[in-house]
């Protein structure tokens, strides 16, 4: 298997869904939330990672909508964790030439309002940044944004500002959490399990997928290059036949 990467083949959106953070803390009979805390150093490695290898954009998958159904005490600890590290991370991101961009359901009222100002802050202060794209998914769940998709279409509808017959792929893209942001081209979930947890369906359409057996906290900038390696041996057809390049 040949190891080199290609710099002339990166993918330009990765996603990430950061999973095994529980398990990792259970094995050092740890509470679960430290391994929430110990997941913080492994994105940020893993963000100077796709800084180095030049990828534009990259996901992050937080917290999801189903997560609410956690135990109250980590629900809260994720909620004050996700903020705090906005507030320790922010300056440093923002000199890296970090934009940061949040997707989910930001207006649920279980949201603390502190976090809420922290996410809309790190928004405007970066919103100039080229380097690199940094999507939070926090509060996140595919489906929940397609329906909100669908009724923000349905009202403009309502009220004249679209017609019924021009609805197609672009106009549901253009009403997702963050329009501008381009299909996933690869989708890496860390601790072994296989399957996206309501994590960006439409958005991954024709993403390719890698599954690194480690736990998040031992994820880093190495696992996502070989991650990257992985996607440049896998074919991609978009449906069409192999050998097909035009
Ligand atoms: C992922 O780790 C982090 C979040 C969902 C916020 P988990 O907390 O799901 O860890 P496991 O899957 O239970 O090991
Ligand atoms: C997906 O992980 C959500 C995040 C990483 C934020 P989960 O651990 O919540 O997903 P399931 O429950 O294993 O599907
Ligand atoms: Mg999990």
């Amino acid at each position: 298997m040949a190891e080199d990467l290609d710099p002339n083949s990166i993918p330009r959106h990765v996603g990430l869904i950061l999973d095994g953070n529980g398990r990792w803390a259970k094995a050092r009979d740890l509470p679960r939330t430290a391994g929430h805390a110990a997941g913080e150093a492994a994105l940020f490695d893993t963000v100077e990672g796709a800084l180095e290898l030049g990828i534009s954009w990259l996901s992050a998958y937080t917290f999801s909508t189903e997560n609410w159904t956690r135990d109250a005490e980590e629900v809260e600890f994720l909620m004050w964790f996700n903020q705090d590290l906005l507030l320790r991370r922010r300056d440093a991101l923002h000199q890296q030439g970090v934009r940061m961009l949040f997707a989910g359901d930001l207006a649920d009222p279980r949201i603390p309002e502190h976090n809420r100002i922290q996410m809309a802050d790190a928004t405007e202060l970066t919103k100039h940044n080229t380097e690199l794209s940094l999507v939070f998914a926090f509060n996140y769940g595919s489906r929940r944004e397609i329906a909100e998709a669908a009724a923000a279409i349905a009202r403009k509808a309502m009220a004249g500002q679209i017609d019924p017959e021009t609805i197609d792929e672009e106009t549901v893209a253009a009403h997702m959490y963050v329009p501008e942001m381009p299909p996933l081209d690869l989708v890496v979930r860390s601790s072994g399990e296989h399957r996206l947890s309501n994590f960006f369906l439409w958005q991954a359409a024709y993403a390719e997928f890698v599954f690194p057996g480690v736990l998040w906290p031992d994820f880093d900038r190495a696992h996502l290059r070989q991650a990257v390696i992985e996607f440049q041996q896998r074919e991609r057809r978009f449906g069409g036949a192999e050998g097909f390049s035009g």
